[in-house]
């Protein structure tokens, strides 16, 4: 199996001394679709935004093979233009059309904004097939913000798609979301991920979703990969070691509503003009 990134006992320590990441040593292997379990605070997003470059490690490293390791500034460039980020929060500007928001994908694309206004056709094109992809081509002029968050967190994936990535990084990409909305975008984004061969790095909290969609589960506690391998081998005791007793029990009958997970956020996230 081809891998596409690896964590060499990567450790974030953050400047207020708090250790969010143990040393650790993770290989992320073409095509698969990886689920992230763990406690709040359990490090999660951490090691997604270190994969990407966002949170320097404070040892370690993280590495592309055949590319290197993103410690190199010119690298980590071309890193992120590959990967694909998609948020709890969408961050799409509320003012701007659906298209609008997706084209923003492509920005990583071009050295200086001069070189991108207008947009060319072939990134209308693109643009306006990712939005095909998760069913929202006939919003494509809308303003963002008039969407629904089920809808808002769809353009979120098509400016992911837009990018033509071979990662994506997904941070609980359906945690905003009601129990029924999250399964049909989580559905999707799973389908497309495996109809492209895409590799997703995609952190959850709810068990129910992960034991369906995920080809392999690493699960966190205090910063620590306490277990890493198939949904199935994901047991009633180490879910009591990742989340305790109550949480694992109540894990398998129901998936959590959003309000028991966290407080509300917003969907929109505004620029100024
Ligand atoms: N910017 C920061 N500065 C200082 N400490 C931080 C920062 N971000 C996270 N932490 C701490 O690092 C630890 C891991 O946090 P992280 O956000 O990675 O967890 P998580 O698993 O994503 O949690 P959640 O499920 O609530 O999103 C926590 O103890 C948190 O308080
Ligand atoms: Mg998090």
């Amino acid at each position: 199996m081809q891998t596409v990134l690896i964590a060499e006992d990567v450790e974030v320590v953050y400047p207020n001394g708090a250790r969010a990441l143990h040393p650790t040593r993770l290989s992320i292997e073409a095509g698969q679709f990886v689920v992230l379990l763990g406690a709040s605070g359990a490090g999660k997003s951490t090691l997604l935004r270190a994969l990407n470059g966002l949170v320097q490690p404070s040892a370690g490293r993280v590495v592309v093979p055949g590319l290197g390791s993103l410690e190199q500034p010119r690298l980590l460039h071309t890193h992120r233009r590959r990967t694909g980020m998609v948020f709890q929060q969408h961050h799409l500007i509320g003012r701007l059309s659906v298209l609008a928001n997706v084209l923003m994908g492509r920005l990583g694309h071009y050295r200086s904004l001069s070189t991108l206004l207008p947009w060319s056709r072939a990134d209308k094109e693109r643009a306006l097939a990712a939005l095909e992809r998760v069913d929202l081509l006939e919003h494509a002029l809308r303003r963002a913000d008039e969407l629904s968050g089920g809808q808002q967190q769809r353009v979120g994936i098509a400016r992911a798609l837009v990018q033509q990535p071979r990662l994506l990084l997904a941070d609980e990409p359906v945690a905003s979301l009601d129990p029924a909305t999250a399964e049909r975008v989580l559905s999707l984004l799973h389908a497309i991920c495996k109809a492209d061969g895409l590799t997703a790095v995609v952190s959850l909290h709810q068990v129910p979703f992960a034991r369906r969609f995920a080809d392999r589960i690493v699960g966190l506690a205090a910063g620590r990969v306490l277990f890493d391998g198939a949904p199935a081998e994901l047991s009633e005791p180490v879910l009591n070691a990742l989340y305790g007793v109550a949480t694992a029990v109540q894990s398998d009958h129901a998936i959590p509503t959003p309000a028991s997970v966290r407080p509300p956020l917003s969907y929109v996230t505004e620029v100024p003009s």
